[in-house]
């Protein structure tokens, strides 16, 4: 799979790499959903060639998280201490020193890289693991790479507070951009669809962009997948809250909202809504449109004669856009 406009992010992870033996650090692969961490983490290990030994951990949605999950698969991938350690049931002190030993001893040559992947679903135990980590990597001659989605970790989560008990010295952000116009053209362009669209609806987003393209559908089934599952994660008062914003293209404006401010919150730290400017809107057109193409006929026309009610009372708007939910 060829990957567009991420030679600055793979340099920079090449330098983190080449600078590892003289102090490790932990790289930050953070960034909403489909913009491609794990793309990036994976190319960058293949590109590692024989420079380095990858060891692959992934936290998993699941509802009753299994403890040091990542853990588990990079000992099946080491072997030795850390699995004999973890097979014996031993203590978390005993189990981070097996790991640090995997890390820093003198048979690792070359340097280890760890990737925890999906950070925003770890445990507890594994949060401890990233500090415990994370405070010592300047002295490890690894490099230590963690992806999260940004979105999904709000301000009160866990994780914000154990990567924030890393010295800043030792945390290197690399950014992810979304694509860029030009490159979403020529993705289209390919597959013959008008590339000013795809780029307003996806906002470059690769995963959207993709699934975009490759589907027959105005709304492709695995975005509306990716949404729906977003969405069930939601209270009702918020899940409500974000069918309403569903039906109004674009973004709503808070007044339409009012009265619903933590559930609004609520629909923000769950990576549904983002606000842009005084109005609250899906992060992408596509999403919003998935979530609207889910609603029920009668659902879909009880929420647009809601909009069209708490739209009235604001003063300035847009005759348009009450003729839009008046009419649907
Ligand atoms: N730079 C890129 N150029 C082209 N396509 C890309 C790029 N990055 C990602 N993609 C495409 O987008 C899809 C999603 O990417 P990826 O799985 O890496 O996202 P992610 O950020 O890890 O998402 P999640 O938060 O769900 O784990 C990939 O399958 C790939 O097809
Ligand atoms: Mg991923």
């Amino acid at each position: 799979m060829q990957l567009y406009e991420r030679s600055a992010a793979l340099g920079l992870l090449d330098t983190l790499l080449r600078g590892a033996a003289d102090g490790g650090r932990v790289g930050l692969i953070a960034g909403e959903a489909g913009i491609g961490k794990s793309s990036v983490v994976k190319a960058f290990a293949a590109a590692c060639g024989g420079r380095a030994v990858v060891l692959w951990g992934a936290c998993d949605p699941l509802v009753t998280p299994r403890a040091l999950g990542p853990l588990h698969d990079i000992a099946r991938q080491t072997g030795g201490a850390l699995a004999e350690a973890l097979a014996a049931g031993a203590g978390q002190s005993e189990l981070f020193s097996a790991l640090v030993a995997e890390l820093s001893g003198p048979r690792q040559r070359p340097p280890r890289v760890m990737v925890v992947e999906d950070a925003h679903w770890a445990d507890e135990a594994t949060l401890d693991l990233l500090v415990f980590l994370g405070r010592r990597i300047e002295r490890l001659p690894a490099l230590l790479l963690v992806t999260y989605r940004d979105d999904e970790v709000g301000t009160d989560h866990a994780l914000r507070a154990a990567l924030a008990s890393v010295p800043r010295s030792a945390v290197k952000p690399v950014p992810l951009t979304p694509l860029s116009a030009a490159c979403v053209a020529g993705l289209a362009a390919d597959h013959g669809r008008p590339g000013a669209e795809v780029f307003q609806l996806t906002g470059g987003n690769p995963l959207l962009v993709t699934e975009l393209l490759a589907a027959d559908r105005a709304v492709p089934a695995t975005v509306g997948d990716l949404t729906r599952a977003r969405l069930r994660r939601l209270s009702p008062a918020a899940r409500e809250v974000a069918h309403l914003v569903s039906v109004i293209p674009t973004s709503a404006e808070a007044a339409v909202l009012a009265g619903a401010e933590d559930a609004v919150d609520e629909c923000v730290a769950g990576g549904v809504l983002v606000a842009r400017g005084d109005m609250m809107a899906y992060r992408h057109e596509l999403l919003r449109r998935a979530v609207e193409e889910s609603l029920t006929p009668p659902r879909r026309a009880a929420l647009h004669r809601l909009a069209l009610t708490r739209l009235a009372l604001i003063e300035g708007t847009d005759p348009a856009r009450l003729v839009h939910h008046a009419r649907l």
